[in-house]
């Protein structure tokens, strides 16, 4: 397997250019079941959770074609089987998309259970639930999600008791083909929804509320095929402006959207990092010290658990202390011991950690269970003395186009070791 091996402590000076966004790359490739005409992506990142996404597609019979250029993906095709099965599903959780638009378009669908992972238990209740309200009658038989209905999905007015992105994507796109009205309540409000509710729009589907937590669906009978370019990925993004917090130096994120980022860019802000919107993206700047800052994880538009690991290597060098507390996902904290053996001081209690910064880490063999976990260890390796090698890089490939490649074009000492070298 991979590894990738960087010397610290080189600050960044350059431009990264952000690609589309992976968390609306996923539903909207499920999207894509919804129609028996063509839908084309642009702005599609090149990772492996795209290629995983790609053939569970091409397993219910959907072609899946890279355009020449690699940033375009093409889906058409008659859905030949509505099975979702256990070996892709494991690999990838966002598997359970294709659900809705399943259930909806041909009446049928099994999906294996997407089970536990190394961030949580992650059930997939709220989206069962949802559509049970619908209309779908669902069983659990042999690990498996069985759902079916009689004729078509039926509008309903469904509250979400709390605001899952996964349920609410899932919901949205089953309602788009639903008989009569869907009111989704307390939906999400993630940019990515909005991007998944506007490319349903331009296949025909009546969405309105985008943007908001009451999300109101007509429903049609067909959509047709569309073009839509994804949003730029404010994950990554966001990773890239804690480089540069944590590397020093500047760095000018092309593509970037601050909108999107905003609950970060405040936080980078109180720690003593310069942000500024430009007419191509965002300016990252750091010249003085960190300082210590506590964060809360929410749902949209508070502060994103998937800049937690990030956001906390950024903290383990700051001056003083910073809180930072989990909400979303019961065991995101696996990233901890790996910090601490570079050095960082970080205690767990319960929800929250407590991050006492240190003058600097130390470089160390380190590797992380997830994908935001895995490039913190990165971002911890960029800041620290010597040598830091992350191994399992294979997390890093599910989330991070080139992240080796974008950082070294900055400066950094990074580079990627091939598994037989
Ligand atoms: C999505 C993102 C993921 C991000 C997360 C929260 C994608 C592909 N993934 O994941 O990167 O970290 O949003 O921003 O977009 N829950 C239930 N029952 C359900 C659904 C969720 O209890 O039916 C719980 C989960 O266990 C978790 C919390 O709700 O604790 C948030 O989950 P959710 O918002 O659904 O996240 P995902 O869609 O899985």
């Amino acid at each position: 397997m991979d590894r990738i091996l960087i010397r610290g402590g080189r600050p960044l000076s350059g431009a990264i250019a952000i690609g589309g966004a992976k968390n609306a790359a996923l539903p909207l490739m499920a999207a894509g079941l919804l129609t028996e005409e063509r839908l084309t992506l642009e702005n599609v990142p090149r990772l492996e959770d795209i290629r995983t996404m790609a053939s569970l597609l091409a397993q219910h019979g959907i072609a899946v074609e890279w355009g020449p250029e690699k940033k375009t993906l093409g889906l058409g095709g008659r859905i030949t089987s509505t099975e979702a099965p256990y070996d892709i599903v494991r690999k990838m959780r966002a598997s359970v998309l294709v659900l809705g638009p399943l259930l909806a378009r041909c009446g049928e669908a099994r999906v294996s259970l997407p089970g536990g992972c190394a961030i949580g238990t992650r059930p997939v209740d709220l989206h069962l639930k949802g559509l049970e309200q619908m209309g779908a009658v669902i069983r659990i038989e042999g690990g498996y999600i069985v759902a079916s209905v009689a004729g078509r999905l039926r509008g309903a007015e469904i509250v979400l008791p709390f605001p899952s992105v996964g349920a609410t994507e899932n919901l949205l796109m089953a309602a788009s083909l639903a008989e009569g009205q869907t009111i989704i309540a307390n939906a999400a409000r993630e940019p990515e929804i909005g991007d998944l509710a506007e490319c349903l729009a331009a296949m025909g589907a009546r969405v309105s509320g985008i943007g908001g937590d009451r999300l109101v669906i007509e429903g049609a009978t067909k959509l047709h095929g569309a073009c839509h370019a994804i949003i730029p990925d404010r994950i990554e993004t966001g990773t890239y402006l804690c480089a540069a917090a944590i590397a020093g130096g500047e760095i000018d994120l092309r593509g970037a959207r601050l909108g999107d980022v905003a609950a970060l860019a405040r936080a980078l802000d109180d720690a003593g990092v310069e942000i500024s919107e430009t007419a191509t993206g965002i300016l990252a700047r750091r010249r003085n010290g960190l300082a210590g800052v506590d964060v809360m994880t929410e749902p949209y538009p508070g502060f994103p658990t998937d800049m937690q690991a990030q956001f906390m290597a950024l903290m383990s060098v700051a001056e003083g202390a910073a809180m930072i507390t989990e909400t979303i996902f019961e065991n995101r904290f696996m990233h901890v011991p790996e910090l601490n053996r570079m050095g960082a001081r970080v205690n767990v209690h319960g929800a929250s950690a407590i991050v006492r910064g240190v003058p600097h880490l130390s470089g160390a063999p380190v590797m992380a269970t997830d994908l935001r976990a895995s490039v913190s260890l990165v971002l911890a390796g960029l800041a620290a003395r010597g040598e830091t090698v992350v191994s399992r890089v294979y997390h890093l490939d599910r989330g991070y186009e080139a992240v080796e490649a974008k950082l070294a074009a900055c400066g950094a000492d990074i580079e990627r070791i091939a598994e037989d070298r």
